[in-house]
């Protein structure tokens, strides 16, 4: 880990921002997803959780988009078109209870975890903004626990036990996927006073916290 003091606000400046970037995009991409699932969403218990978070995702893209203006940063989208396209398809074709693990075990629980670990590095104005999103965001991590529970428990213990134990090869492999859209977030992290390994130790703790909320 860099001390933060080390770190020239430059560098700081455009990693944060590229940071923010990525949540925004990311927030924007998960509106989108969560918008198409609705009319397919099994019961009007999940239509509204559903329609909730698109609203509150959308709330997060203009929060974001007016710190970014602010902050003064970058905003080229550092996720291509084409990758884009690609989350969106992944998502698309999921059943819902694989979308269930991948959205809200994954995405919402992982990428939370990681964005809180930035708060405590991050400027005042920055931290500020994430404010509603992390806090709008443990809601959506809640219904997903919530929910792939409820659903696990109407299946055969046997169909159970294998879906619980599909969950990490799932989320190494979207891990891997992020990985794989070639930006250098241990750069990134570690340009904004992250310890970049802490970090990945934090997430694979909130991996393992939130598969034995959805296990117990
Ligand atoms: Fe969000
Ligand atoms: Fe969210």
């Amino acid at each position: 880990m860099k001390t933060q003091s080390l770190i020239p606000a430059e560098t700081y400046h455009e990693s944060m921002g590229q940071l923010l970037v990525l949540y925004t995009q990311v927030d924007r991409l998960i509106m989108e997803i969560c918008a198409e699932r609705i009319a397919s969403a099994p019961d009007e218990d999940a239509r509204l959780s559903l329609a909730k978070q698109v609203g509150d995702e959308s709330r997060h893209v203009a929060i974001q988009r007016r710190w970014m203006a602010q902050f003064g940063t970058d905003t080229t989208p550092v996720i291509s078109p084409e990758q884009e396209e690609m989350i969106r398809q992944h998502f698309r074709e999921l059943p819902w209870l694989e979308f269930l693990a991948d959205m809200y075990l994954c995405v919402e629980a992982l990428g939370s975890e990681a964005v809180e670990n930035i708060v405590p590095l991050a400027d005042p104005g920055t931290r500020e903004s994430l404010n509603v999103p992390l806090s709008d965001e443990q809601d959506h991590i809640a219904f997903g626990v919530s929910r792939l529970r409820q659903e696990l428990a109407t299946l055969p213990i046997a169909q159970r036990e294998t879906f619980l134990a599909s969950i990490p090869a799932r989320i190494d492999r979207l891990t891997d996927a992020f990985h794989g859209l070639g930006l250098d977030v241990a750069h990134l992290f570690e340009n904004v006073g992250a310890d970049y390994l802490a970090l990945c130790d934090a997430v694979l703790q909130r991996r393992d916290e939130v598969l034995n909320q959805v296990a117990a």
